[in-house]
């Protein structure tokens, strides 16, 4: 590499070769520029052996089988809850629930929260949200809303892409039951400052649930510290596989939510009439669990240990903020969200003058570079700042500054195709 940044990982060589996918060679020639890491993250060669090895050598149920190989499959999808459970410092292995994804888990608690419980929201409550949310953080929350009479409330955004939170002390009151948000946008790249609104939050006793998809991968996440009650995040964008996702939980309080799915394995015990549940996490895990699943993922964070999650969030910093850096030498280029690496991730949204941002992004694919458009499930947020649709460059961990100098190459390159000046 001929650029050097303080702060990039050391031996990002050596990191790159981890994983298989980044040495692709794609149409026309062009090396694969990877800049979609916050749709998802590509995976090291430990995550797929491992993932592989599990079905190639240990592959059966958990929990259910009494057999060698049944033993051996729990073995290891129970080791995982540990890892998650090490990565995130949970206070217990059994606060760690195995959803689907971070959007099974958002809905887990939006539906057990509708239904009678301590944690019951009901006519008259408010849960409090976020303009910046996905909308796997938005959805869940009209539904939960418009079926008990509760109401939905939310922050809005300053011109820079922060969180207003000029009128906390009137959207934080005491009907707020539920106070729901992301960490890390996967839109704007702000971080949000979760600790302040949940210590608000806790105030007038209510819930808070921090979706940390985009800020697992990216920085060193301690629950406890975080002041949430609930956190979720997802297995593929923390270089895990699809399909596996994590809602972490306070154990009292998750104690205190009704069953969700119910099946196989949430149970205590079922007769014809009614049905007692198990104690969590397996309350919450009804069904043959994604188990390849978590084995990769417990392979996943295992990796990111290793590396160590202070220097993953030093790269992110230094090539995000070489990013900026790079894009504001692009003329007719504006961004939304923040343009300092100050309390940002490294997801980057911006419109190009007179190009629609589909374009950009074929454009930049012809090139070999991988960026996304659209509206990035975060519709309201796109509303916000008057457009329909962005395009999104997201680096990681294995983002090179020569990635960004093509990028920024691709993108006066797409100027002058379409005769932008
Ligand atoms: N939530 C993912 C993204 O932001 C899919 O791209």
């Amino acid at each position: 590499m001929s650029v050097q940044l303080p702060g990039l990982l050391e031996d990002l060589e050596l990191v790159r070769k981890d994983f298989p996918i980044l040495g692709r060679t794609l149409a026309d020639g062009h090396p694969l520029v990877y800049l979609d890491s916050a749709n998802t993250s590509q995976k090291p060669q430990v995550v797929i052996d491992t993932m592989v090895d599990h079905l190639e050598r240990h592959n059966a149920n958990v929990s259910r089988a009494v057999h060698q190989l049944g033993g051996e499959s729990t073995e290891a999808f129970e080791a995982a809850r540990d890892k998650v459970a090490a990565f995130i410092h949970a206070p217990s292995r059994d606060e760690v629930v195995f959803t689907k994804n971070a959007t099974e888990a958002l809905n887990l608690l939006a539906n057990t929260m509708a239904w009678p419980g301590e944690l019951q929201v009901g006519p008259g409550d408010e849960v409090l949200i976020t303009e910046m949310e996905h909308h796997s953080n938005i959805v869940p929350w009209q539904l939960l809303t418009e079926r008990t009479g509760a109401t939905l409330r939310w922050f809005g955004l300053t011109d820079d892409g922060r969180l207003d939170l000029s009128n906390i002390d009137e959207l934080v009151n005491e009907r707020t039951k539920v106070v729901s948000l992301v960490w890390v946008s996967n839109m704007l790249g702000t971080v949000n400052p979760v600790r302040e609104i949940a210590d608000r939050a806790h105030q007038v006793g209510a819930s808070v649930i921090v979706d940390a998809s985009q800020a697992v991968p990216q920085m060193p996440v301690d629950v406890v510290a975080s002041g949430a009650d609930f956190l979720v995040f997802t297995g593929h964008k923390v270089v895990g596989p699809t399909g596996i996702g994590v809602l972490w939980g306070r154990r009292d309080l998750l104690g205190k939510l009704p069953p969700f799915h119910g099946g196989g394995e949430m149970i205590r015990t079922v007769t014809m009439e009614r049905s007692t549940y198990a104690d969590i996490p397996a309350r919450f895990e009804a069904g043959t669990p994604p188990i390849v699943e978590a084995v990769g993922l417990g392979a996943a964070v295992d990796y990111l240990g290793h590396l160590g999650m202070a220097d993953v969030r030093a790269h992110e910093e230094a090539i995000t903020g070489y990013l900026l850096e790079g894009l504001a030498t692009v003329g007719g280029l504006s961004i939304m969200g923040p343009t300092t690496v100050s309390d940002r991730g490294g997801a980057v949204a911006f419109e190009l003058d007179e190009v629609h941002p589909h374009d950009v992004a074929q454009l930049l694919d012809s090139r070999g570079i991988a960026v996304r458009a659209g509206h990035h499930c975060a519709k309201p947020a796109h509303r916000r700042f008057g457009v329909q649709s962005s395009v999104r460059v997201s680096t990681y961990l294995y983002t090179t500054p020569e990635e960004i100098d093509a990028l920024v190459e691709g993108l006066e390159y797409t100027k002058k195709y379409f005769r932008v000046d």
